[in-house]
């Protein structure tokens, strides 16, 4: 199994690309489900959990081609199985993402319910309440969720949390509904508005898409469409916090500033001198980096998915900050490996105090969730001597080659198989 490992002390320096959205490739994937003609998506990571995804639709019967040069072909004319086995989607969650334009589309589904994950028990119940509202039968049959219609119609559905894939799901399931649907309290992710752009080429009709409100009027049928997806804000993200933990000088290209305004915000405010173009920024990371508390919560807000990151930061921070997680019940569970390499943490339930001022010694650590097994690599580019990340396959699955990025920005990191 790969390891990556990382020795400290090099401040990051130079240019890096950002990768497309792994969050919005997926329910752009799912999508192509809604239709038999050609779907052609641009910009797609090339990245574990999109070929998982590629393997999902091919087992259906649709034709899905992922190049690593951002490309997908996708055509889903001849659907011979309704069905995300467990198999797969207990190696991706984010499969539950078939269930919508299964019900919307064959109006009957069999997907297998995404167990509890390292960051939380993650239930689905808003996903079926909502499919229930427009008129499906769901039912949890040995595992699976087993859902059926007559035929979907419109509904107004509050759902209590906001959900991201809850609201792609409904989303998509409604585009073809009789009727209209209104979906309250809905989450206003980039990745959100930018399905709704997808469908939208396909000829769906949407509004709403980033307020907390979306209306979806349903029509027919859907058609193929060319889309490009946006860039993935959680590794632009990524690489501003390591680009100010090394007290480096980065710019980072081919992203989405205005996706990043509370992540940048936060950063500014512990130091880091950050200038803003339209589609690239740059970081010069500064001493002292200055403690300052964050607490995660839904879009626009600071995301839970950069939490990992900023927690890494702040262990070098010039005082205490208090880490309030609101979205996930255990995510922290890279705090106790960043206390393995010398981080003075204490956790109380969703709450970390993090004092700074530690520096960190280099360690083997394991990574538990993807966003935790970067924050690890980040820790280690400022530890004394070598730390060792295990179970480098979380990071593979969000992460295009990170090691190699962030080679190139002079970090000594390297995989070793
Ligand atoms: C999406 O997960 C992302 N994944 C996650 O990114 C991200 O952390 C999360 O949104 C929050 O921003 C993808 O887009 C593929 P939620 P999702 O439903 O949709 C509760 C990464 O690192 N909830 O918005 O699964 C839930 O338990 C991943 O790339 C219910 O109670 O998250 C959680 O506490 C990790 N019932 C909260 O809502 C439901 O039916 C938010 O979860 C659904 C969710």
């Amino acid at each position: 199994m790969d390891k990556i490992r990382v020795v400290g002390g090099n401040p990051l320096a130079g240019r890096v690309e950002i990768s497309g959205a792994k969050n919005a490739a997926l329910p752009a994937m799912a999508a192509s489900l809604l239709t038999a003609d050609t779907i052609q998506l641009e910009n797609v990571p090339y990245v574990r959990d999109i070929l998982t995804s590629r393997k999902l639709l091919q087992e259906m019967g649709a034709e899905a081609e992922v190049r690593d040069d951002g490309t997908a072909i996708l055509k889903a004319a001849d659907i011979h199985s309704r069905e995300a086995p467990y198999e797969l989607v207990k190696t991706m969650r984010a499969a539950i993402l078939v269930l919508g334009p299964l019900v919307g589309r064959f109006k009957k589904a069999r997907v297998s319910l995404p167990g509890g994950c390292a960051i939380g028990a993650r239930p689905v119940n808003l996903h079926l309440m909502g499919l229930e509202q427009m008129g499906a039968k769901c039912e949890v049959v040995h595992g699976y969720v087993e859902a059926s219609t007559e035929g979907l119609h419109g509904a107004r559905i509050l759902m209590d949390t906001v959900t991201v894939t809850g609201t792609e799901n409904l989303m998509m399931a409604a585009t073809l509904a009789d009727g209209e649907t209104v979906l309250d309290n809905a989450a206003c992710e980039p990745e959100v508005s930018d399905l709704a752009g997808l469908l939208r080429g396909m000829g769906a009709q949407i509004e709403g898409d980033g307020s907390r409100t979306i209306r979806i009027q349903g029509v027919r049928e859907l058609r193929g469409c060319r889309h490009r997806i946006i860039p993935d804000r959680v590794e632009a993200g990524t690489f501003a916090v390591a680009a100010a933990i090394t007290r480096g000088d980065v710019e980072i290209v081919n992203c989405c500033p205005q996706h990043l305004t509370a992540v940048l915000t936060q950063l500014a405010q512990t130091g880091a001198e950050i200038s803003v173009e339209p589609n690239s920024l740059r970081v010069r990371g500064k001493d002292p980096i200055v403690s300052k508390s964050m607490t995660t919560h839904p879009y626009p807000a600071f995301p839970t998915d950069m939490q990992a990151q900023y927690m890494a930061l702040m262990t070098q921070g010039d005082g205490s900050a208090v880490i309030t997680e609101t979205i996930f019940e255990n995510r922290f569970m890279h705090a106790l490996e960043m206390i393995r390499m010398g981080a003075d943490i204490t956790i109380d339930g969703r709450q970390a105090l993090v004092k700074g001022r530690k520096p960190l010694t280099g360690a083997k650590v394991l990574a538990s969730d993807l966003r935790a097994s970067a924050s690890l690599i980040l820790a280690g580019l400022v530890a004394k001597g070598e730390t060792w990340v295990d179970r480098v396959y979380h990071l593979d699955r969000g992460y295009c080659r990170i090691e190699d990025k962030l080679a190139r920005l002079g970090a000594n990191i390297e995989r070793v198989s």
